[in-house]
C-alpha cells in the first residue's frame, strides 16, 4: 500500500473549507497531522471552534486543531462579505463542542509537524497565509524541509471569471491573499515549492460544479459525511453570486481534491507580485506580469492551476467525502 500523504490542513471554516477537514479525514490516502485555524472568514478564536465542531460531527477526536493570529500580520482583520453564514458553517448551528484546541500556537504546530517529517508534510491552505508566513519567520529552517505548499488563493488572469468572482472588499483582489497580503507576499518568496489555484479557477463553474450525477450518488450513499457535503453544496448554490449560470462547488475543495489527486489540474509558471499597498482598489491583488519582451526578476516565481478536470474532480470530491469508490456506487 502507498504511503499516506501527510498533510497540514490551514484553514478558516467557513462551510467550504469544512468540507476539507471532512475529506482529510475520510480520504485513505491522507494522514492529517493537523488543522491550523486561521483568522480570515471568521477569526480563528471562531474558525478553530468550527474546525472541533466538524471533528466532533465526524466522530473524531484523534487530530488535533490549533488557533492561530486573530488578525493579519500586521493589518487589522477585514469582516467578510461573502457570506458563509451566521455560523460560518452554513447555518447549521452545531452544538458547541466539548474537544478543545491545542495548547499550542497554530504556527509552533506547523513548525513541529515539519520537523518531525522533514521532507514529508504538504501544506494546503485554504485561507490566508497569516500561520504558515509566522512558521517561516519564526523558524526559517523549516522552508526547505516543507514537500509543497498548495494555496488557495489569489487569482491570475486564467479565466474570465478573475474579477467578476473577486471576494476581498475591492474589485481585483481575491479574499485569502486580501486578508492579509504581507503573510501571502512572505509565503510566495519563500522559495518554497507552492503551487496556487487562483479563484478565477477555483470558482469557474465550467469547471468545478459537482455535477447531478455526483449527486445522486452522495444521496445513495446517505451517511453523516455525504449528508453534510449536499447540505453545504445546497447552501452554496442558493448563495450563488452568479446568477445566470449554475454554480454550487464548495471553492476550497478544488485544493482539497488537488493534493489528494495532482492530476486534477494543469499548472504553468507565472511570475507574480502581491500589492501589499494600502490601495483601496488594489490591495492583495496578484498582479502577473505575462510580458515576454520584459521581465522583472523580482517576482515571484511559482506555479498556478490554468485548468481543472472537471470529472476527475467529482470523482476524488466523492470518494473523499464518502471513502468510498465512485464506480462501486
Ligand atoms: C476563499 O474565500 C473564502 O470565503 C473561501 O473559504 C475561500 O477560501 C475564496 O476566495
Ligand atoms: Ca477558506
Amino acid at each position: 500500500m502507498a504511503e499516506k500523504k501527510k498533510l497540514i490542513l490551514n484553514c478558516d471554516p467557513g462551510t467550504d473549507d469544512s468540507l476539507c477537514i471532512v475529506m482529510g479525514l475520510m480520504h485513505p490516502d491522507i494522514e492529517l497531522l493537523a488543522v491550523t485555524a486561521e483568522s480570515g472568514n471568521l477569526t480563528s478564536d471562531k474558525s478553530s471552534i468550527n474546525a472541533l465542531k466538524i471533528m466532533e460531527l465526524m466522530g473524531r477526536s484523534d487530530v488535533p486543531v490549533a488557533r492561530g493570529m486573530l488578525h493579519p500580520l500586521v493589518r487589522p482583520h477585514p469582516s467578510d462579505p461573502y457570506s458563509h453564514g451566521q455560523d460560518g458553517l452554513g447555518n447549521h448551528f452545531f452544538p458547541e463542542p466539548k474537544l478543545k484546541v491545542v495548547d499550542k500556537h497554530a504556527a509552533l504546530v506547523i513548525i513541529d509537524e515539519v520537523k518531525k517529517y522533514p521532507g514529508e508534510v504538504t501544506i494546503l491552505c485554504t485561507a490566508p497565509l497569516t500561520n504558515v508566513a509566522l512558521a517561516f519567520m519564526l523558524a526559517p529552517e523549516i522552508i526547505p524541509m516543507v514537500k509543497e505548499v498548495y494555496h488557495l488563493g489569489g487569482s491570475y488572469g486564467v479565466t474570465h471569471y478573475a474579477f467578476s468572482n473577486a471576494t476581498g472588499d475591492n474589485p481585483m483582489s481575491e479574499w485569502n491573499v486580501y486578508v492579509d497580503p504581507e503573510a501571502a507576499d512572505i509565503v510566495y518568496g519563500s522559495g518554497v515549492k507552492l503551487t496556487t489555484i487562483g479563484l478565477d479557477v477555483a470558482f469557474n463553474p465550467e469547471w468545478v460544479n459537482i455535477l447531478p450525477e455526483t449527486l445522486a450518488k452522495l444521496e445513495k450513499v446517505g451517511s453523516t459525511s455525504a449528508r453534510y457535503a449536499l447540505e453545504i453544496i445546497d447552501y452554496v448554490d442558493r448563495n450563488n453570486s452568479l446568477p445566470d449560470l449554475f454554480n454550487n462547488g464548495p471553492i476550497d475543495t478544488v485544493s482539497m481534491c488537488t493534493v489528494i489527486c495532482p492530476e486534477i489540474i494543469k499548472t504553468k509558471e507565472i511570475n507574480v507580485a502581491i500589492d501589499t499597498s494600502d490601495s483601496q482598489l488594489t490591495r492583495g491583488m496578484t498582479i502577473v506580469d505575462c510580458r515576454n519582451h520584459f521581465m522583472w526578476d523580482n517576482l515571484h516565481k511559482i506555479q498556478t492551476a490554468y485548468t481543472i478536470d472537471s470529472a476527475l474532480y467529482n470523482r476524488v470530491f466523492f470518494e473523499a467525502i464518502t471513502g468510498l469508490k465512485y464506480d462501486e456506487v
